[in-house]
């Protein structure tokens, strides 16, 4: 008997469960009511009592043997799905995690904010949803100013009163300014990326929502010089040494003097191309020193401060930079299009 049980003890390590199956058919050979260790339990009673104390060990560690090897791999088997039932198999090589990419526009953001950060300008954010005086009102666009025309808005709550508390999706980032100069105290250089929307007509070039990075800066003394070579330092690592800058005089409501900024076309180089429509030149944002009312508005005094600000979108310029050919694939959520990009920044 004695030589038996070694052997089932060996037979019950060398099994390897890879089923379900296996393992119900080692259950009902070994521990069913009929099973091995039943029968060799009822031999046990009747053996000689002078080899039952060796016998006895032998059998319990059988026992111990089989019961352990059944529950350790009834828990190691898969509960559900297509291996459902199976036994893991521990040796064999895993199953590969796919790396997530990040989406081209955060690509851009973040590189942007690194940028700016780097000449100690700090990030804020403000809400989408917006009030008049915040989106307009205190960056000079009175109510019935023909800039308001400029931006098609999309209207949460319009004001049936006529006294121009509307509620809106923001149309731009120049409002979080607003927020930040009046609940912060001078000085300031700050830059505040977010989403914005317009109620424009959806096409290849233009979306009714996208991102911009707003920028801000105030101080004591501060200048057009200052404005100019922040933005030309900026340029040259967004875009590399050797592009070129030129301001366009321009008009916002809430900058005086205005500018647009444009770069020498990165695509063509400067001969001209389609995508800098044959100018050699390529406009990325808006800038201007802040117009004195503006920091009244806000209770800074322009006697005292004085600053700039500008405002880049940054989904044109993943456009231009990825050259995908159609703004409206950023926001399909098309995994095949956007782990192209993956470059982690
Ligand atoms: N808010 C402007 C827009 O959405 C961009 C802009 C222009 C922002 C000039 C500024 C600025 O801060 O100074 O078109």
């Amino acid at each position: 008997m004695k030589q038996q049980i070694v052997q089932f003890k060996q037979e019950v390590r060398n099994t390897i469960f890879m089923t379900e199956e296996d393992l119900e058919q080692f259950r009902i050979r070994f521990l069913g009511k009929k099973g091995i260790l039943a029968v060799l339990f009822d031999e046990f009673k009747q053996s000689d009592p002078s080899v039952r104390k060796e016998l006895g060990k032998e059998l319990n560690e059988l026992k111990q043997l089989a019961e352990n090897s059944y529950s350790e791999s009834k828990t190691l088997m898969v509960p559900v799905g297509v291996n459902a039932g199976k036994k893991i198999d521990t040796s064999l090589p895993g199953f590969p995690q796919p790396v997530g990419s990040r989406h081209p526009i955060s690509i851009l953001r973040n590189k942007i904010i690194e940028i700016f950060s780097r000449i100690g300008f700090t990030i804020a954010e403000g809400p989408e949803i917006e009030d008049d005086w915040h989106n307009f009102s205190a960056l000079n666009f009175p109510p019935e100013h023909p800039a308001r025309d400029m931006q098609d808005t999309f209207f949460i709550e319009k004001d049936e009163s006529g006294n121009g508390n509307d509620i809106a999706l923001r149309t731009h980032t120049s409002s979080v300014q607003i927020r930040l100069m009046e609940h912060g105290k001078a000085p300031f250089r700050v830059i505040m990326p977010g989403r914005v929307f317009r109620n424009e007509a959806v096409s290849a070039r233009s979306n009714c929502f996208f991102h911009q990075v707003e920028g801000l800066y105030v101080d004591k003394n501060v200048s057009f010089a200052d404005l100019k070579q922040t933005l030309f330092y900026f340029v040259l690592e967004m875009f590399g040494a050797g592009t070129e800058i030129r301001f366009r005089p321009s008009y916002f409501p809430f900058t005086e003097p205005s500018a647009e900024l444009d770069i020498t076309c990165s695509n063509c180089g400067g001969p001209g191309c389609n995508i800098c429509k044959y100018s050699g030149w390529v406009e990325i944002l808006g800038c201007g020193m802040i117009d004195p009312d503006v920091l009244k508005n806000c209770g800074i005094d322009p006697e005292e401060y004085s600053g700039f600000a500008f405002g880049m979108g940054i989904d044109r310029m993943a456009l231009n930079k990825y050259k995908t050919g159609d703004i409206r694939l950023f926001f399909e959520n098309d995994q095949r299009f956007l782990s192209q990009f993956n470059t982690v920044i």
